[in-house]
């Protein structure tokens, strides 16, 4: 019998947009249980979340570094810790929780620099521990399967791949989007990047998962749109992939009416592949004698590593909290298996500390690129 593991969060204090995401999409599978967490530096509020949540006084701590400490030495200690804290506090906070000998599952971006990824991946391989970092996106079913079928040759070999996340919810200076979009949008909070670090990465990420192709090269126009503001907030990447394939990359946070529209367009020599996360429950397969398909979600013909994480039947839609769901279903099955003494590599299914870094160093070659007027950068591998 699979042993229910427990978990702590840092982060997703009262109104915190992504924290209760994870929470719920933990809570789907039956396959953690909080008991532990520090939701925000603000006394009130922390004890607030920790009451509503129903965590024994004792294990809602006033800060990261108390809790990672005292829930290391603990007999019943967390099995694993969640940080869904704004991007400048991940490294230090996934670090005290590594030390701690404790499983880390972290939002994206993973850090601010691939320096401090690798560090932190150094500490995770030294002590044998698992390290996710949620993009949520990889976790479709839609998306699963079309990773397997790329990789089956379907639509041969790739030539271009077209990929977009437009937002527009940051569109003008009276529109600060609230307190997600403060530190989103302050260089202190969020690092040198906000547009392409908090969505840019994900469309980074979507496309590397899809189809396996490897960036070589970027060249990235980063815009600052909106007046008034320190980071960019529309993004217009060319990029060149090992093997020849290329592609361009859009990412914005002005573009009026769009929310989440993240969308992605596969190109191959002998068919193409089209994904549109607002509409996640269908792929669309074109071929060369004309002919597309649409294939929904939930019926027969999606492949074993897609269909064993549909939950529901075809047109009861999944989505969003569905696709963490499944992360969290892959990663808490090994941290039970390491628990257990039965882990093997294989059993991975979620996005690694290693794509965490790949974002990191896609950022940095963009902002290299964008800096010195629009010029290719090739990758840091
Ligand atoms: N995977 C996704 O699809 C996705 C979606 C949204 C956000 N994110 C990422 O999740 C992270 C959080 O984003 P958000 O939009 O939820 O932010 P948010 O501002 O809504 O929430 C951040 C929470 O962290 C708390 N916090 C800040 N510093 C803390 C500290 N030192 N100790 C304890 N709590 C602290 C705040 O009080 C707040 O409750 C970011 O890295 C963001 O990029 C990922």
């Amino acid at each position: 019998m699979r042993k229910i593991l427990t978990y702590g969060m840092v982060g997703g204090g009262p109104g915190a947009l992504v924290g209760d995401a994870h929470r719920k999409a933990i809570s789907i599978d039956n396959s953690a249980r909080l008991v532990a967490g520090c939701f925000s530096r603000n006394p009130e509020k922390n004890k607030a979340q920790g009451e509503k949540l129903g965590l024994s006084a004792d294990r809602c701590y006033a800060n990261y570094k108390e809790m990672a400490e005292a829930e290391s030495a603990r007999e019943d200690g967390i099995d694993f810790v969640v940080i869904v804290t704004p991007n400048v506090t991940h490294y230090e906070i996934c670090k005290a929780f590594l030390e701690a000998g404790i499983h880390v599952s972290c939002d994206k971006p993973l850090v601010l620099e691939s320096v401090q990824a690798g560090e932190l991946k150094r500490i995770a391989d030294e002590k044998g521990l698992l390290f996710m970092v949620t993009y949520t996106y990889t976790g479709y079913v839609t998306v699963k399967y079309i990773r397997d079928l790329i990789k089956s040759g379907e639509i041969g070999d790739i030539r271009t791949v077209m990929a977009e996340y437009p937002q527009g919810w940051l569109y003008d200076e009276n529109n600060s989007g609230g307190k997600q979009g403060e530190w989103r949008c302050d260089p202190a909070q969020a690092g040198k990047v906000n547009c392409l670090g908090d969505i840019g990465t994900h469309v980074e990420n979507t496309v590397g998962t899809m189809t396996g192709l490897k960036i070589k090269r970027v060249l990235a126009k980063l815009d600052i749109v909106v007046p008034g503001r320190k980071l960019d907030d529309n993004d217009q990447i060319l990029v060149e992939y090992e093997g020849g394939a290329t592609g361009m990359n859009w990412s914005s946070q002005i573009a009026i009416g769009c929310d989440n529209g993240l969308r992605v367009r596969i190109f191959g020599s002998k068919g193409s592949i089209f994904w549109f996360q607002e509409n996640s429950e269908e792929v669309v397969i074109a071929k060369e004698d004309g002919i597309s398909h649409t294939i929904k979600r939930g019926y027969k013909v999606m492949t074993p590593g897609a269909a064993k994480y549909c939950r529901t039947p075809a047109a009861h839609a999944e989505g969003w909290l569905e696709a963490m769901a499944n992360l969290y279903d892959s990663f808490t099955e090994c941290v039970a298996a390491k628990k257990a003494g039965t882990f093997t590599m294989e059993m991975i299914d979620y996005p690694l500390i290693e794509d965490g870094i790949k974002g990191l160093k896609y950022v940095e070659a963009c902002l290299e690129s964008s800096q010195n007027g629009n010029v290719w950068v090739e990758l840091k591998v």
